[in-house]
């Protein structure tokens, strides 16, 4: 059964829409939502003559203000590299082993070197430059290349056994097992040798022909007492600081096989103030000499 709505005198008029009985009044909208209606639509006319708006096929319409947040950008990193101009070249122009005694000079070297560290070399040292299997701990003291800041500087700059840089370091260990220039006993010897110049448990009865093994074959690279070589990036094989590992099977491995850790130049890619703040910041974290 329907029912007449209830009317009274002052109702406004109706739309004449009826939704079971329900009518809808037709109240003119409140002046306050008009107009701020208007304002909207004044405003987004206005924003897309301005700026970027209108979606086209390569990009969107420029925007006669020719704002681009890539614009916007440029401009805060010009901002800052000029800011940093004049630092930056006083880094360039110090000598690498005096940066140390300008305390500003190498905070801004240690805090802009840190971050390009994060950049580019925590891939392969990590964020914290403690390193992994292959990759060097940039925290100790134990230095491959040497740690004062000149060979820090060397090595970031030419990088290590790389094709890219004729003044990379290089030097290359025989694989004396795949190659056949050690039998497999001598091999089993002389890592068993090496497992006792750093204490690591090994079987002592191959200990005495490893030492001569070692003498005949290893001397040249690794020293007498296996301290290891800077010139030749030869690790030192008595800390018990392994870049492959000290275990029996992988110092069998790298006997065998021998290892080619690569680090690519970085000349190529950041500036000379870029390496220098790098150099100095690597050179701080604990091992620097
Ligand atoms: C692609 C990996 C890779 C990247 C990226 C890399 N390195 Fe290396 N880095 C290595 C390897 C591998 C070695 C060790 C090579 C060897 O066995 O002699 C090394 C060695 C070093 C050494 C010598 C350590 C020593 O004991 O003498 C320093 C210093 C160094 N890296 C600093 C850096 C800095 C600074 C960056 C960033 C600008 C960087 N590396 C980026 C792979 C990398
Ligand atoms: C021509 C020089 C050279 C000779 C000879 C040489 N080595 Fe090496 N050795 C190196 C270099 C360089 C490395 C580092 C390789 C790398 O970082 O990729 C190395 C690395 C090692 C490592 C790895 C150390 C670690 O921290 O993981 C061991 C172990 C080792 N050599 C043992 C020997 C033994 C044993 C011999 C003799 C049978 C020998 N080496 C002969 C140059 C040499």
């Amino acid at each position: 059964m329907s029912k007449k709505p209830v009317k009274y005198d002052d109702d406004p008029n109706t739309t004449g829409h009826s939704w079971d009985g329900i009518e809808e009044f037709d109240n003119p909208m409140p002046r306050w939502w008009l107009w701020t209606l208007y304002l909207c639509i004044i405003w987004a006319i206005g924003y897309s003559i301005a700026y970027p708006a209108w979606p086209m096929i390569h990009s969107a319409t420029a925007g006669i203000l020719g704002w681009s947040s890539r614009g916007e950008v440029t401009e805060q990193i010009a901002a800052v590299e000029e800011g940093n101009a004049s630092i930056n070249t006083q880094l360039v122009e110090v000598a690498l082993t005096s940066i140390a005694d300008n305390a500003e000079l190498d905070t801004y070297a240690v805090s802009a070197g840190g971050a390009v560290f994060r950049t580019w070399c925590a891939q392969c040292h990590g964020s914290g430059a403690a390193g992994a299997k292959g990759y060097p701990n940039l925290l100790d003291d134990d230095w491959l290349w040497g740690g004062d800041i000149e060979a820090i500087y060397t090595t970031i700059a030419h990088g290590i056994r790389n094709e890219d840089d004729d003044d990379a370091r290089y030097s290359e260990m025989p694989a004396f097992g795949r190659d056949e220039i050690l039998e497999p006993e001598q091999v089993d010897e002389v890592v068993n040798y090496v497992m006792s110049l750093s204490g690591t448990p090994q079987d002592a009865s191959k200990v005495a022909a490893g030492a001569q093994v070692f003498v005949d074959n290893c001397v040249a690279c690794h020293g007498e007492d296996g301290t290891g070589d800077r010139e030749q990036g030869a690790p030192n094989l008595t800390d018990a600081i392994w870049l492959y590992g000290g275990d029996y099977e992988a110092l069998t491995q790298t006997v065998t096989y021998s290892r080619f850790g690569v680090m690519p130049p970085w000349s190529n890619r950041l500036s000379e103030a870029q390496i220098r703040a790098v150099a100095t910041y690597v050179h701080q974290l604990g091992g620097g000499e």
